[in-house]
């Protein structure tokens, strides 16, 4: 029977003879073209597809260099043996079906897309800074400069732990703005403190390990421990944050904490000093960790900044994490780890096996930035801004809400908590406030054991709303639901 053929449709700007090879070797695998069968000499199968000889010998020439084919030309070519047509009775015993997914795979599909929640264009939308108010022009500038004529040694590869500079600039903000005590050797760049925390769990978590979280605890850190195969240890706080004495009746063998001590999230509160201490006691007791998520600190707006748990620790046992995902915005992806002497080669050999580093021309962009003090103005101008916001949301909310939904918010960072009435029903509140355009999260969407429900107000972007055009919008959406007592 002869030979019919369809070349495939010039849809990538293929040449004639890259489609025909690619009809005639799909022929092949699915058996059309059966081993040992002769193809049409050259001159006739041209003939046949109105093109040009040469372009049927290319396709010929291709077959016989990849093994399709065999024999020589003018002695006719023929399919080579062993090309088995695939998912054929000819094939043999077809392959098993893929087994069910188990263990890991199991666990990594099981995991509920946390970080998809918030939804950054909508007003409210919690972790997300006022992107409308960032400085295009001279981070166009910064990378236009960089961008034209990369650094060579940017345009190779990179340290693990990052681009220098970049890490003098992160050393110096950190030391002076959160009294962490470093040098620029301990920082490492990563890709937003999401990485950090990964970076953590590979290198100092076992499987079936526990870990002290903070409940409510950031849920990017549930699922982090989850995929370790760790179990994560709630220990519910208090207005005074995370408590290190119930956290060590509550779990005696635990030897990691994950704490955030200047702003709890989501709670918003502040760990005092006696806690601190007694936190780095703990770990040094235990020859343990404490990780230290610093996620929104830049931005204080009430009272003296509290500084951060690591400069107080002499026992070198904790890891701070910093992100510019609030500074900056989130997308860059780029934040930082203060690793521990002892536990440096460790994190660089985990980073080598992990992604190397964050691309260079992005590191070197952000400490242009940064040296050239765009950072520090735009840090200024966005506490400002972000302060005079909260303090908006705050009365709005007593005047809008009434004192029946109370609002609450922390010290620093971009986020407030409406407390719902005990009997709420929270996910279907968060469900409606997300039908009326609104980015608010429902807070037990990040609670290890359930607790009072509430939803998370983010006040950094309101995505070109009023303060009070989003609380009005909130209360008419979720008004209904609320139950009366
Ligand atoms: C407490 C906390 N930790 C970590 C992160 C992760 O931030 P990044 O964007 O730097 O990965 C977030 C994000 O909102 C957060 O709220």
């Amino acid at each position: 029977m002869p030979l019919t053929l369809a070349l495939p449709a010039d849809d990538c700007g293929q040449p004639l003879h890259r489609r025909l090879y690619l009809a005639l070797r799909e022929a092949i695998l699915d058996g059309r073209l059966g081993e040992g069968a002769a193809l049409p000499s050259s001159r006739s199968l041209a003939g046949q597809l109105g093109v040009a000889r040469n372009t049927v010998l290319a396709a010929y020439d291709q077959l016989a260099a990849e093994g399709f084919t065999e024999g020589r030309q003018g002695s006719g070519t023929r399919v080579a043996a062993r090309q088995q047509p695939v998912g054929t009775a000819a094939s043999g015993p077809a392959s098993p079906p893929p087994s069910p997914m188990g263990g890991r795979t199991a666990a990594w599909s099981a995991t509920p897309p946390m970080l998809m929640v918030r939804d950054p264009t909508r007003p409210l939308a919690p972790g997300v800074p006022d992107l409308a108010a960032f400085p295009h022009a001279e981070w166009r500038r910064v990378l236009g400069r960089l961008w034209r004529r990369p650094p060579v040694e940017l345009m190779c590869g990179i340290d693990p732990l990052g681009h220098p500079p970049l890490r003098r600039a992160i050393a110096e903000h950190v030391g002076r703005t959160r009294a962490v005590r470093c040098d620029p050797g301990q920082i490492m760049v990563v890709g937003g403190s999401q990485q950090a925390l990964d970076l953590v769990a590979r290198v100092l978590v076992e499987p079936g390990e526990r870990v002290l979280v903070e409940d409510p605890c950031y849920g990017g850190l549930s699922g982090v421990l989850r995929a370790a195969g760790a179990v994560a240890e709630a220990v519910p706080v208090d207005e005074g944050g995370f408590d290190p004495a119930l956290a060590e009746r509550l779990c005696p063998q635990a030897r990691l904490a994950c704490v955030t001590p200047s702003h709890q999230f989501p709670t918003g509160a502040t760990m005092g000093l006696a806690r601190r201490l007694a936190l780095i006691d703990w770990a040094a007791r235990k020859g343990g960790w404490i990780i230290e998520d610093d996620y929104d600190s830049d931005f204080h707006h009430a009272g003296a900044p509290t500084a951060s748990l690591q400069g107080l620790d002499r026992q070198d046992r904790t890891l701070y994490l910093g992100t510019f995902s609030k500074s900056m915005f989130p997308g860059l992806r780029l934040g930082w780890l203060v690793v521990p002497h002892a536990l440096l080669p460790a994190f660089v050999a985990a980073r080598r096996t992990a992604d190397m580093a964050p691309a260079g021309l992005t590191q070197a962009a952000m400490a242009a930035f940064m040296t050239e003090g765009h950072f520090g103005a735009h840090l200024r101008r966005m506490r400002t801004l972000y302060g005079r916001r909260r303090s908006q949301l705050l009365e709005a909310a007593l005047r809008i809400l009434g004192p029946d939904l109370p609002v609450t918010a922390g010290a620093a960072g971009l986020h407030a908590i409406l407390h719902l009435p005990e009997a709420s029903d929270e996910a279907a509140i968060a469900q409606a406030a997300r039908d009326h355009g609104l980015g608010c999260a429902p807070l037990g969407f990040h609670r290890v054991i359930k607790g009072p429900p509430g939803l998370i107000l983010g006040y950094g972007n309101l995505a070109g709303w009023s303060v009070e055009d989003a609380l009005g919008r909130l209360f008419s959406a979720i008004k209904p639901l609320i139950p009366c007592d």
